[in-house]
This record gives structure tokens, sequence and C-alpha cells, in this order.
């Protein structure tokens, strides 16, 4: 994050950094070149807010001209002052923000400390403001010794580079998301659009190898040379809003907002899916398979709209977890659709760019349309979910589980695999989502605040289900372990016998997904013999009765088209109760961030 301003800088960068918070809270920093020529640096392993009691005894004209802040996820290095960003050089004229991982970062730094160059922290980072001192030896210019620096790095990189002597400020990028923007004399730059997006109204990203010298009107270059400026993109929509809204947390704000992102996705979904104009520009290719690919919550998204090609076209289907994938053969006739909310994630970004994609065409399913990934795709679909905060995603889950199943009817339709009369049937179904969901948030309200009590001191958690209840199941146990850290897994009920049902003891909690299938009463029977508390989401009877309405006329196939999409709810509940009886943040889970940049 950094800004050039004639207004106070401190404040902004501040504020800046609390709209980024949600993607690294172990530390923070600032540093401020004043316009007076004054210049400070400042960590924290507070929340970011607590830089503001720091600077508040600084005289006002300390707080305008220059800044640079950052706010971290560990990769290198154990949490502490020292090891926050900015990093400075030996000097501490040359301040470094960085985000991403420098591969070669060991090697470096026995190089650099052989030549006389003395480290301060553990982490990878600071090598970069080390070669930018060296570089300005050579040469002194900012936006070259930087180029100079870049050269010599491995890995992934989104750096802001400030010099506090003189005000300079330059930036560049490698897999690694970074964004400029100029506004009158003003100048920003920051990892995500989101926070800069109130002050601006266009801005420029960097692609991989471009530095830009920020000191003045931008100058940008490829390579140490001059080169034509990137696109102008238009920041609308892009600002969150930080507020709770009367709710508790994020989370919980959230989740209660599902019915209508369900709702806001369907309305501006729908009007496509009869005549394949989802595709925004993609010629939709004659595809004989359908292969998703994403990480965690937006992988078991992905599944869910795997499974819906398959059970609603007889398409066959794969999966893929993006960290994994890179050895993948992708057959020729696929359609790949990535997932993710962010846009971002790093594993992704890696496996398209190294998948060879050239017989197949990708989709990105994402919640962020200025995304790296939505640039790198052939057509995107853009989710209707609204900026999301809170770590664990949860109506982004729902946004990109509608927006898929919406995608596959297009194509089902576009390649005359289904009629436009059989796909508005299913839009029809679709449509009773949003009171499904509501539904859920009011039975499990009523129903979980008991259950949270009784398994409070449970150390470990099984979640089970069969056929399209099981990567629910995975949803729920992901999510508990995220915010609980408890443990918890998941399985196809039938595997329980084959060996997890070893961990069944007096009272150990089984969170089962009561599709309707018939042969879970065996697997749910198994369980309570061996004293095993049994949580039973589905219909009326069941513990937290929150599947009742899709399991009944008129709405009895949709379990087999996208499984229990409102089971997602309680397990959602569940574990944000349990997590904040055993108090934990249920917006800033420990060792977390909402947009993981590195592989
Ligand atoms: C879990 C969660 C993560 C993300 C994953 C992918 O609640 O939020 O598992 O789903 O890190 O993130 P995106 O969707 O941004 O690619």
């Amino acid at each position: 994050m950094a800004a050039r301003t004639g207004q106070p800088v401190v404040p902004f960068l501040i504020e800046a950094l609390g709209l980024l918070e949600y993607r690294g809270y172990d530390s923070a920093g600032v540093s401020v070149r004043a316009s007076s020529g004054l210049s400070a640096t400042s960590h924290t392993t507070q929340r970011v807010d607590s830089l503001t009691a720091i600077f508040e005894p600084w005289p006002g004209s300390l707080l305008s001209g220059t800044g640079i802040g950052h706010t971290r996820w560990a990769t290198h290095g154990a949490v502490n002052r020292v090891n926050a960003h900015p990093h400075l050089d030996c000097t501490g004229q040359i301040s470094v923000v960085h985000n991403g991982i420098i591969e070669n970062a060991a090697e470096l730094r026995r190089d650099l400390e052989s030549h006389g160059h003395v480290f301060t922290s553990d982490v990878d980072s600071e090598v970069i403001c080390h070669l930018v001192e060296d570089g300005l030896i050579v040469e002194d210019d900012l936006a070259m010794a930087l180029t100079a620096a870049a050269a010599t790095l491995q890995g992934s990189w989104a750096v802001v580079v400030l010099d506090l002597e003189t005000g300079r400020l330059a930036a560049t990028a490698h897999r690694s998301p970074l964004v400029v923007a100029v506004v009158g004399d003003e100048v920003y730059a920051a990892s995500d659009i989101t926070a800069i997006g109130s002050r601006v109204v266009q801005f420029q990203a960097l692609t991989d190898g471009d530095v830009v010298d920020l000191s003045g009107t931008p100058r940008w270059f490829r390579r140490g040379l001059p080169s034509a400026q990137p696109p102008l993109l238009q920041a609308r929509a892009a600002t969150a809003s930080t507020g709770f809204a009367g709710f508790d947390d994020h989370m919980s704000k959230e989740i209660a907002e599902q019915p209508e992102v369900a709702a806001r996705t369907i309305d501006a979904l729908a009007p496509g899916v009869g005549d394949g104009s989802l595709w925004h520009g993609l010629v939709l290719p004659r595809f004989e398979r359908v292969a998703v690919i994403g990480c965690g919550t937006s992988l078991n998204a992905g599944r869910v709209i795997a499974s819906a090609f398959e059970r609603l076209g007889g398409v066959p289907s794969t999966s893929f977890i993006a960290s994994e994938a890179a050895e993948t053969v992708i057959e020729p006739g696929t359609l790949m659709i990535a997932l993710s909310q962010s846009g971002e994630t790093a594993d992704v970004l890696r496996a398209v760019d190294e998948l060879d994609l050239s017989r197949s065409s990708l989709v990105a399913i994402t919640n962020n349309e200025h995304s790296t990934l939505a640039r790198r795709a052939d057509s995107v679909l853009t989710c209707q979910a609204g900026p999301e905060i809170g770590v664990a995603a949860t109506k982004t889950f729902v946004a990109q589980v509608v927006t898929g199943v919406a995608t596959a009817l297009s194509a089902l339709v576009a390649t005359g695999r289904m009629t436009p009369g059989e796909a508005a049937r299913q839009v029809d179904d679709l449509k009773r989502l949003p009171d499904l969901l509501a539904h859920a948030i009011a039975v499990s309200s009523e129903a979980l605040p008991p259950v949270v009590d009784s398994v409070l001191d449970e150390p470990g958690f099984l979640f089970l289900g069969r056929g399209s209840g099981i990567v629910f199941a995975a949803e729920g146990a992901l999510k508990l372990k995220e915010l609980s850290y408890r443990w918890a897994e998941h399985y196809p009920a039938g595997e329980l016998k084959h060996g997890p049902l070893a961990l069944i003891q007096e009272g150990t909690p089984v969170v089962v997904i009561d599709s309707g299938e018939r042969r879970l009463e065996s697997n749910i029977a198994e369980v309570e013999a061996r004293g095993g508390r049994v949580i039973r989401i589905g219909g009326p009877g069941s513990t937290v009765p929150a599947l009742g309405q899709s399991l009944t006329a008129p709405f009895p196939g949709a379990m087999d088209r996208w499984g229990p999409l409102e089971s997602v709810v309680p397990l959602q509940m569940l574990a944000r109760e349990l997590a904040k009886a055993l108090g934990h943040d249920v917006d800033k889970p420990r060792n977390l961030a909402k947009s993981v940049t590195v592989e």
C-alpha cells in the first residue's frame, strides 16, 4: 500500500490498511516521508488500528507527504515487530513493503552479507531493500535500481519502495497483484483496489515485469526501457463496507446476506441461461468434458458445479486441487472452470499458467472482476456476492454455486444437451433457493445453541454425507477447523467402517448431512452404537431441520442437481458459534488470510 498525497498520509494509510487487513493480520507497519523532509517508520504486532496511537503525538506536518504500509501474513520468520514490514536497508534510507515470497532469499542474503550488508529480520523480503541500496550505488534512479533488484529475484512479489531521504517512490510486480491510480497530483498503489476504491475512479494493473516510477507523474518501464501505459480500468463497485450493519461480526452479516445474494445472482444470470449470452464474448466450444479448479471453499463450490454438469447434462467432470494441478494433462475439448472469490489465489493463478489449455477454454468464476484471474480467463462470470470481509468464505460459496449452476445450464443449452424449456424449469427451481436459505438461517438460529453447548469440550469432529451431500460435509469440516481450531474431517459415510469408525468414542460429535439417502441410516446407527453424538442436518425430526423444504414437493429433485445447498448455512453457523463460544475472532481466524497470494 502506498500513497503520495498533499493530505495527511498516515490516517489514509491506516484506513486503507484496515481495508486490506483481511489479507493478513499478523503485524503491520508504515514508513512516512513527510513533505517537510522528516521521515519515520513504525511497526505493530497488534491490529492496524494501533498504529494510530503510535502516530498520535506527531506534529501535523509530519503526517503529509509520501508513505508506504503493509499488513503481514507471515511466510518466513516469526510474528514480531522486527519481522513486520516495511523493511529498511543498512542506512535506513530505503524502505520496502513486499507481498509474495522470494524463493532465493537465503542465497541472496548470504551474498549481500558477504559484502557487508547487515540484516535485522528473518524475513525474505528484507533482501529487496538491500538489493535496491546496492542498485542506487550504480544508478541514481530508484526505478532503475528496483529493476536491477527485481532481475535477481525468484518467486513472487508486489513491491513498493520508498526513498525516505528524497520521497521517491517506485513499484514492481511479478506473480502478485498490484494496482496504481492517479488522482490529480496524488498517486496511490495497492495490492487490491478495495483499499483505494473510495478515492479513485480509474486505475491501472501491473503485469509481470512492470516497474513504475511513482515519484511524479507515473512512468512505466519494462526491462529497463520506457513502456506503454496499460489500459485504465474502472474502479466501480470496488469499495468494501467495513461496518457490521448491526451484526456482531462480518461473518454473521455475510451469512445473513446469503438469501439476498442468491436472489441477486439468479436475477442477474437467469436471462442469459436460455440464449447463451452468459458467455460474454467467448464462443463456447463444443466441449466434451468439464474440469473445475480452485482451493478450499472455492474448490468445494467447483465440485458442486462439476457434479451439476454431470447430473443435469451427463457431461463427464473432474475437479483439481489448484496447488497440485500443474502436472495434469488436460484433454482436448475440456471446458476448464477456475473458481476463486478473490481471483488472486497464487495456487490457482500458477495452475492456469502452467496447465496446457491450448485446446480448451478457461472460464473464471470470481467475486472480483478486476482480479488477475479475471484478466487471464477467456470468459469471466462475476459473482454477485458483494465484498466479503470475513476470512471464512460464506456468501461467496453460495454465489459461486448459483453462478456455476446457471453457467452449466447455459452451456448445456448452447451445446444442444438441454432444451431452453427444460433450462427455464431448472431456473425456476433455482429461484426457490433464497427462500430455502432464509428458512435454513431461521431454523439453525433456534436449533444450534444447545448443540454448540453440548460439543464445546470435544477435541474432534467428523462430518459425513453420501452422494451430493459429501461436498457439503467437506465444507462443514473446513469451516469448523478454520474457525474453532478443533480437528474436523469429512468422509463419505460408507467409508466410515473402513477406518474412521475407530475415532468414535462416547460423545464424539458426528455431523451428518442427511440429504435423504436411505443408506445413511445404517451409518448413523453404526456411530450411535459406539456412543457417537450424531448431529443430523436434514429434514423434519433432524437435530437441525434446515433441509425440511427441499426434501418435499414441489422441489424434490434439487438434491440430485446441486446438492443440499442450504445445508451450508447450519454448517457455517455451527462453526461460527462454536468459535465464538471458545472466544475466537471469527472474522480473523489465526494463521489465515483472505487472499492467499503465495504458493
Ligand atoms: C475457507 C476459505 C478458503 C478459501 C481459499 C480460496 O473458508 O475461505 O478455503 O476458499 O483460500 O480462496 P479464493 O476463493 O480467494 O481463491
